[in-house]
């Protein structure tokens, strides 16, 4: 069973410049919450309560006015600083102490997942016994990610990153679950020609030993992209289109929490108070009425 997990919340977001000037690209809006709160929700889907998030030099208290030390979640968060970005891989180099002897998840800061069922697959992936099971969807633009091909088992043959060409339309999304054996392989990639450690290649280190396997999404899902300014306006447009409709909302991180009795009706009155009078408030007022 998977207890721990990492969030990438790095990088310097300069394809977003100059939104990003000042901001980390996690803190800024998807509809109505900072970006971070959405890969956060899916880790506590899952049942994650121990929680690292992996940010840049400087920018520490900017995700601690925020999110703070998790309690009023019901959750642990601690942070680290990462000098400079040097690949996702490094995030289990960073995270060797805190992952400790444990498997770890690891969700990239910009990532956005929807869908039915989705907490089944979720619960599903930390079952982990052993190796590395990644989540797949199928996109209409493959040479943007890394993309997997996949055989009847749901065992990984194949992966590469951004392929010019691709056969498959099977994208790797950033949400990957691992063994303890990450942290060794982490430590022996050596940096790519963009002298980064590759979550590619780590990856490879899975599938040569056959213990690479895929999980499907499903098509009833969603995975949207946060990359550049447009893709926040249209994943933006997604949650409010849903929220709106539903009068339910998507990665209300104390909603979840509360569903899974880590907190009560009295920490959301705190988280109340400290939000303040506002959009987000009244609907956690709902929520306990
Ligand atoms: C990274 C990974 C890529 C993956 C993608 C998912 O790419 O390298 O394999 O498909 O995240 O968001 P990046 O977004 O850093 O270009």
């Amino acid at each position: 069973m998977i207890k721990k997990g990492i969030i990438l919340a790095g990088g310097h977001g300069t394809r977003m410049s100059p939104l990003t000037k000042a901001v980390n690209k996690q803190l800024l809006p998807i509809y109505d919450k900072p970006l971070i709160y959405y890969p956060l929700s899916i880790l506590m889907l899952a049942g994650i309560k121990d929680i690292l998030i992996i940010v840049n030099k400087g920018q520490l208290s900017q995700f601690q006015k925020v999110l703070q030390n998790g309690k009023r979640f019901g959750i642990k968060i601690k942070y680290i600083e990462q000098l400079s970005p040097r690949g996702l891989p490094d995030a289990f180099i960073l995270g060797e102490k805190f992952i400790g002897k444990d498997k770890v998840a690891l969700v990239l800061g910009d990532n956005f997942f929807y869908g039915q069922s989705l907490t089944l697959k979720l619960k599903k992936c930390i079952n982990l016994n052993s190796g590395c099971k990644i989540l797949v969807h199928p996109v209409n633009n493959p040479e943007l990610y890394g993309v997997a091909t996949v055989n009847e088992k749901n065992k990984v043959i194949s992966l590469k990153e951004k392929p010019k060409k691709s056969k498959s339309n099977l994208a790797i999304t950033g949400l990957y679950f691992f063994d303890n054996k990450v942290i060794e392989y982490s430590k022996s990639l050596k940096p790519s020609k963009r002298k980064e450690l590759e979550i590619v290649d780590l990856l490879n280190k899975y599938r040569k030993k056959n213990k690479l396997n895929a999980q499907f999404l499903g098509r009833g899902g969603a995975w949207l992209d946060t990359g550049s300014i447009e893709d926040f306006y249209k994943t933006s447009a997604f949650v409010s289109a849903l929220e709106n409709r539903q009068g339910l909302k998507i990665a209300c991180l104390e909603e979840i929490a509360l569903n899974y009795n880590w907190i009560n009706k009295r920490e959301i009155i705190q988280a109340i108070k400290f939000y303040g009078k506002c959009v987000y408030s009244s609907y956690l007022k709902k929520i306990i009425e």
